[in-house]
C-alpha cells in the first residue's frame, strides 16, 4: 500500500475538520404565479406554493427551474385540487389569504408564518437550511404550552413533547421500548397543539425524516435526508378538522368485510393442516367466537410465497372447505422476498421478466429471509405490482380473501436490516434509488396486494394486513403493531399507540393480543383481551417457542372471561361496524383519545391509559397485575357504568372498582350505542337483531340524541353501488316524556329482521306508557310481541317495535 498514492488517500490524512456548507434560500428575487401555482424565487432555491382548500397548502422547496409536483403514492387525487387563493406582495412580504388562513412570507428570511383571522400566530417555520447533498432541517416555532402528537406507529406516550422520532420502516426484533426512535410504519406527519388550537404538517418524503421535539426550547426541528422538502400545512383549530383533512389528502380506510373486525386467532405458527382445524373446532365446542386464522410461515413449502408446504399440507383446499363450513376463514402469510429458486415459478418469471429490485449496474439484490437468499419485487413499477398482485390467484381461487403482509419494510438479515440503499427503483419511468423511496416499500406492496385481491375476488372485499407502511397505508390495508412482548408495559403501551397511529390516519389497527414474543400469563391474557376487543384490530397472536395463548390456555375460569370480552366484541359489531363506515367516509379514527374530543381539557393532553370508542363509550383497561382498582378520568358531562348503570359527575377522577372478570367501560350520557345478537363468527345467519340503547334520556326540552345506523351485507362491494341502508334515529325529550322517531334514510340493503329494539337505560324519569304499545313481559318480547316491558332490578325499559318499512315514531310518557 505505501508504495501507491493509496497512501495518500484522503481517508488516511486523520479527522479534517469541514464546516458543512448549509444554505439557505437567499434573498428574493420574484414571483411568479400560474394559475394557482405561486413561485416565490429567491437567490439559492425556490418555493412553490400550492393551496387545496382554505385550511391546507402544499409548500415545496425546490432548486432549479421547474418544481417537481408529482406526488408520492400518499397523496389521493380526489384529495389534490389545486386553488386559486387571494395574494398581495408588498416591499417585505407576499401574503395569502383564505377564508380561514393568512400565510405571510418574509422576503428577506423566507420565513413563513401562518395566522387565523383572530390574528394568532398558528404556525411559524423560521428557517429552512440544507446541505449540498439535500439533507434539510427545517425550525418551527414551539410555544412553551405545546403539545405533539401523530406519526404513526411510535412507542412512548401520546404527547409526543420531549421526544426524537425517526421515520425509517426497521425491523427491530422485540422493539417496544420507549427510546426505539423507529418502527416498522412512518408516517411524517405531526399534529401541534397549542394556545387552544391545532395544525399539522405533513413532509411527504419517504426517505428517511426526522423529527425532534426534544433538542430546543423554543423550537422544533424536521428534516429529511434526501429528496424534496414537500410539506403540507393542514390548520385545525380543532384536531378533529386536522384529522380530517390529512385523510382527504392522503385517504380513508376502505370499508372492510366485517368478518375482518371480528376476532382472529395466530400463532408462528399453527405448523399442520391437523392442527388448524383442531383449533377451529375447539373455538367452535367452546362457543369461542372467532372469524379467522392466521397461516404464520410454516404453511409454506420452504418459505416459498404462493405454495403451500405438501407434507404439513396436504390438501389446503379440503381444509379451507371445512374451516368455510365452521365459518373460519384463512389468512395466510405472504413475505416479499422470493427465494432464489430456478425451479420455482415466481422467481423464474421474477427474473425473466425484470420485476425484482436491481442495482444500477442490473444485478439483482439478493438479501437472506425467511428462505434464504431473495428477490424483492419492485413494487414501484406498475407492471411489478400488477404481476404480484395476479399471483395470488393462487389463494383466492382457495376462497382465501385475506392476505397478511410482513417483513416488508422490506426487513433483512444483514447488518443494515434492510435493502441496500443503492438499488435503484424503476418508479414507473422516474428512477430513484432506495434510500430516497425506503418508506414507501411496504405500502406499494399492500397497495399492489389489495388491488389484485380485490381483482379476484369475485366483488368481494379482500382484507389486507401489514407490517410496514406509509400515509396512506389505510387505504390498502389494516396495521398490527409488530413484535411486542408479553409484558405488561406493551399492553400499556399499544394504547398511545395505536391511538396516535388513529390520529394519522391509520384507523384499522392494533397490537398482538397477549402479546408476541416472551411469555404470557393468565391474567395478562385476561386483560389484555379485555382492552384488545375495543381496539380496531382484534388479533391473539404469539411466537414460536413461547406459552400457549389461545383463550383456552389457562384453564376454565380465564377461559370464561375472555369468552365473555370477545362475545362482547360480538354483541357490539353493530356499533363497530358504524365507527368503521364512518372512518371510512370522515377519516376519524374508531378508536380516540379523549383528547380529540375534548380538546380543551387539559387533563387529558397526555391521558395514555384511557381511550375512547367513537366519541361516547369510554374505555379505562386495567394494565398491572394483580390489581382490581384503578383512577379513570370522567370528562365533561354525566358518564353511566356500562355494567352497573351508576352514573357518575364528569369533569373529575374516580376510583373503579374492576375485578379480573371486568373491564370498566362508561357510556356518556345522552347518547346511543347499538348492540346485535352474540354470533359465533360475523357472517353467522342469525337474524340481524338490533337493539338501540338510549342511555340517560330526559324529558328536559333541551334532551336529544340520535345516531345513524349503517348496513349493507357486510362482504362485498354492493355497497359502493348504493346497496346499503340507512336508519336515521332520533331521541327529543318534551315535557310529557321522550319521543324516538326512526326513519330510512336510505333503504339499498334489507336486514334480516322483524322488529327493532330500543332500550332505555337510567332514563331521568318514570315510564308510565308508550302510545300504541302494551305492557308486557320480558318473556312477551323475547317471543317476539311488539310492545314494552321494564326491568325492574336494571331500571331498564325495553322497547320492541316492527321493523319499519320507512319509518315510525315512540311516544314515551313520564309518569
Ligand atoms: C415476524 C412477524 C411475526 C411473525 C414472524 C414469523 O416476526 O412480525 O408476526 O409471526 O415474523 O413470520
Amino acid at each position: 500500500m505505501e508504495d501507491t498514492s493509496q497512501a495518500i488517500h484522503p481517508d488516511h490524512s486523520g479527522p479534517v475538520i469541514v464546516q458543512e456548507a448549509w444554505l439557505t434560500s437567499g434573498k428574493f428575487v420574484k414571483l411568479e404565479q400560474d394559475e394557482s401555482l405561486y413561485i416565490c424565487r429567491a437567490e439559492h432555491a425556490n418555493f412553490a406554493i400550492v393551496f387545496l382548500s382554505d385550511d391546507c397548502f402544499r409548500i415545496q422547496l425546490f432548486k432549479g427551474d421547474k418544481p417537481d409536483l408529482s406526488t408520492t403514492t400518499a397523496i389521493v387525487k380526489e384529495g389534490y385540487r389545486p386553488t386559486k387563493v387571494q395574494m398581495e406582495e408588498n416591499a417585505e412580504e407576499i401574503i395569502f389569504r383564505t377564508a380561514s388562513i393568512i400565510l405571510r412570507m418574509d422576503k428577506d428570511s423566507f420565513t413563513w408564518t401562518v395566522l387565523n383571522h383572530s390574528g394568532q400566530v398558528v404556525a411559524r417555520q423560521s428557517l429552512i437550511s440544507w446541505n449540498p447533498r439535500s439533507a434539510t432541517t427545517a425550525v418551527y416555532d414551539m410555544p412553551a404550552e405545546s403539545h405533539f402528537y401523530g406519526l404513526g406507529e411510535k412507542a412512548s406516550f401520546l404527547d409526543k413533547r420531549g421526544e426524537h422520532y425517526t421515520n425509517w420502516n426497521t425491523d427491530v426484533y422485540a422493539p417496544h421500548l420507549p427510546e426505539i426512535e423507529a418502527l416498522y410504519q412512518s408516517v411524517p406527519f405531526l399534529i401541534h397543539m397549542h394556545s387552544g388550537l391545532s395544525y399539522g404538517i405533513f413532509v411527504d418524503n419517504p426517505g428517511r425524516t426526522d423529527f425532534d421535539m426534544r433538542s430546543h426550547q423554543i423550537a422544533y426541528t424536521i428534516g429529511s435526508a434526501t429528496g424534496n422538502y414537500d410539506l403540507y400545512f393542514i390548520y385545525g383549530p380543532d384536531m378533529k378538522e386536522v384529522v380530517a383533512r390529512y385523510t382527504t389528502i392522503t385517504g380513508k380506510i376502505s370499508l372492510p368485510p366485517k368478518w375482518a373486525i371480528g376476532y382472529h386467532q395466530s400463532r408462528y405458527s399453527y405448523e399442520t393442516q391437523e392442527e388448524v382445524l383442531q383449533l377451529a373446532r375447539t373455538f367452535r365446542e367452546k362457543q369461542i367466537p372467532v372469524d379467522v386464522i392466521y397461516l404464520d410461515i410454516h404453511y409454506m413449502d420452504e418459505y416459498r410465497v404462493f405454495t403451500f408446504d405438501p407434507v404439513r399440507f396436504p390438501d389446503p383446499k379440503g381444509m379451507i372447505k371445512e374451516l368455510q363450513e365452521m365459518g373460519i376463514r384463512i389468512v395466510p402469510i405472504v413475505d416479499p422476498g422470493v427465494k432464489k429458486d430456478p425451479k420455482y415459478k415466481q422467481y423464474i418469471e421474477g427474473v425473466q421478466n425484470g420485476y425484482f429490485s436491481k442495482k444500477l449496474e442490473g444485478e439483482i439484490f439478493f438479501g437472506d429471509v425467511w428462505p434464504g437468499a431473495s428477490a424483492f419485487p419492485d413494487f414501484t413499477d406498475d407492471q411489478t405490482a400488477e404481476w404480484w398482485g395476479e399471483q395470488h390467484r393462487f389463494y383466492t381461487d382457495l376462497g382465501i380473501r385475506g392476505i397478511w403482509n410482513d417483513m416488508n419494510e422490506p426487513a433483512v438479515f444483514n447488518e443494515s436490516k434492510t435493502m441496500d440503499l443503492d438499488v435503484v427503483h424503476r418508479n414507473n419511468g422516474k428512477p430513484k434509488t432506495h434510500e430516497e423511496l425506503h418508506n414507501l416499500y411496504g405500502m406499494l406492496m399492500s397497495k399492489a396486494t389489495f388491488e389484485g385481491m380485490r381483482k379476484l375476488s369475485n366483488d368481494e372485499r379482500p382484507f389486507v394486513l401489514t407490517r410496514a407502511g406509509y400515509s396512506g397505508i389505510q387505504r390498502y390495508a389494516a396495521v398490527w403493531t409488530g413484535d411486542n412482548r408479553s409484558f405488561w408495559e406493551h399492553m400499556a403501551m399499544a394504547m398511545p399507540m395505536v391511538l396516535n397511529m388513529g390520529l394519522s390516519g391509520i384507523a384499522f389497527a392494533g397490537p398482538d393480543i397477549g402479546g408476541f414474543a416472551h411469555h404470557t400469563s393468565d391474567q395478562l391474557l385476561v386483560r389484555w383481551t379485555q382492552m384488545g376487543v375495543f381496539f380496531p384490530y382484534t388479533r391473539n397472536h404469539s411466537a414460536i417457542g413461547t406459552m400457549r395463548q389461545e383463550p383456552w390456555s389457562f384453564g376454565e375460569d380465564a377461559e370464561k372471561i375472555i369468552r365473555k370480552y370477545i362475545g362482547l366484541r360480538y354483541r357490539w359489531m353493530p356499533h363497530m361496524y358504524n365507527l368503521f363506515h364512518e372512518t371510512s367516509k370522515i377519516g376519524l379514527p374508531v378508536m380516540r383519545p379523549l383528547l380529540l374530543e375534548y380538546q380543551d381539557d387539559p387533563n387529558v393532553t397526555n391521558l395514555s391509559d384511557q381511550f375512547l370508542l367513537g366519541s361516547n363509550v369510554l374505555i379505562a383497561p386495567i394494565y398491572r397485575p394483580d390489581t382490581d382498582h384503578r383512577a379513570v378520568y370522567l370528562p365533561a358531562g354525566q358518564w353511566i357504568d356500562y355494567w352497573t348503570g351508576e352514573q357518575h359527575e364528569g369533569g373529575r377522577h374516580i376510583l373503579a372498582h374492576a375485578p379480573l372478570d371486568t373491564l370498566p367501560i362508561y357510556v356518556k350520557s345522552g347518547s346511543f350505542i347499538t348492540e346485535g345478537p352474540l354470533k359465533q363468527y360475523a357472517d353467522e345467519q342469525l337474524a340481524d337483531l338490533i337493539t338501540f340503547h338510549l342511555y340517560g334520556a330526559s324529558s328536559d326540552r333541551s334532551f336529544s340524541a340520535d345516531y345513524t345506523l349503517y348496513e349493507d351485507d357486510g362482504v362485498t362491494f354492493a355497497f359502493e353501488r348504493g346497496q346499503f341502508s340507512e336508519l336515521a334515529v332520533k331521541a327529543l325529550g318534551n315535557e310529557e316524556g321522550l319521543t324516538i322517531s326512526y326513519s330510512y334514510h336510505k333503504k339499498g340493503y334489507q336486514a334480516n329482521r322483524g322488529s327493532l329494539q330500543f332500550a332505555l337505560h337510567n332514563t331521568e324519569f318514570e315510564v308510565s306508557s308508550i302510545v300504541g304499545l302494551d305492557r308486557l313481559t320480558q318473556e312477551d318480547l323475547d317471543n317476539g310481541k311488539l310492545g314494552w316491558t321494564l326491568d325492574e332490578a336494571k331500571g331498564i325499559v325495553l322497547i320492541q317495535v316492527a321493523e319499519p318499512s320507512e319509518g315510525g315514531e315512540i311516544t314515551i310518557r313520564k309518569a
